[in-house]
């Protein structure tokens, strides 16, 4: 089969995968399709992949972004995937052989505590696509706090949500710059908010 075809029958059993995932757990998994090539691929644009040395994806799934993110990765670079839904964390981890990714099985707020493991310089960029409207705000706010502290002073934090207002005014209380855009090719249309220059560093 050519690559082209084991690439679209691979995307329509991940789309299977997730509706079934999506029934079982819809608060954690929060939306009934994985993201599309388009939106991944301008979310790794937006996170700057193609320059980055480190990032970190938060709520990975079935992949749909972490592929986009490791197409413009540098192969020098380094991807940690959180992930908590452990069925998408077994997924993830039988099907993307490459070396530069890094799946964690922990919540993503788990960064801060592997920053200091690992003794990682910081972030170029963590990308999101948790369900935060979904989540306990005060969950939210603890991911986000974490998020502005792992990265480096120029790192940039993007997230992809499904609720157009929700998360901006969270964001600004730990950021000083957000930008919002949207993403109209997409039922419903997404929006993507990119953060820059967190309030508080350590
Ligand atoms: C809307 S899906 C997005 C999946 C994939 N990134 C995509 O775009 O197709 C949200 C993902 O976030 C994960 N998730 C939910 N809460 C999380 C948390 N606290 N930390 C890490 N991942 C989480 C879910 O299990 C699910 O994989």
């Amino acid at each position: 089969m050519s690559d082209r075809g084991s690439r679209t029958l691979a995307h329509r059993s991940s789309h299977w995968r997730f509706l079934r995932e999506f029934l079982r757990a819809q608060r954690t998994v929060g939306a009934v399709a994985p993201t599309s090539h388009g939106l991944a691929r301008r979310i790794a644009q937006l996170a700057g992949a193609e320059a980055a040395h480190a990032i970190a994806e938060f709520g990975p799934g079935t992949g749909a972004i972490t592929g986009e993110l490791l197409a413009a990765l540098p192969a020098d670079g380094r991807l940690w995937a959180f992930e908590v839904y452990p069925p998408f964390v077994a997924h993830l981890r039988a099907t993307i052989e490459d070396l530069r990714l890094i799946v964690v099985a922990e919540s993503a707020e788990a960064i801060a505590g592997l920053r200091e493991r690992q003794e990682l310089p910081g972030f170029d960029a963590i990308v999101s696509a948790v369900p935060f409207s979904l989540m306990d705000r005060a969950q939210t706010t603890q991911i986000l706090r974490a998020a502005g502290q792992a990265l480096r002073p120029d790192g940039i934090f993007v997230a992809l949500q499904y609720h157009p207002r929700y998360l901006a005014p969270l964001l600004r209380a730990e950021f000083t710059v957000v930008e919002r855009e949207v993403y109209p090719w997409n039922i419903p249309p997404a929006t993507l908010l990119r953060a820059r220059n967190p309030l508080r560093v350590d």
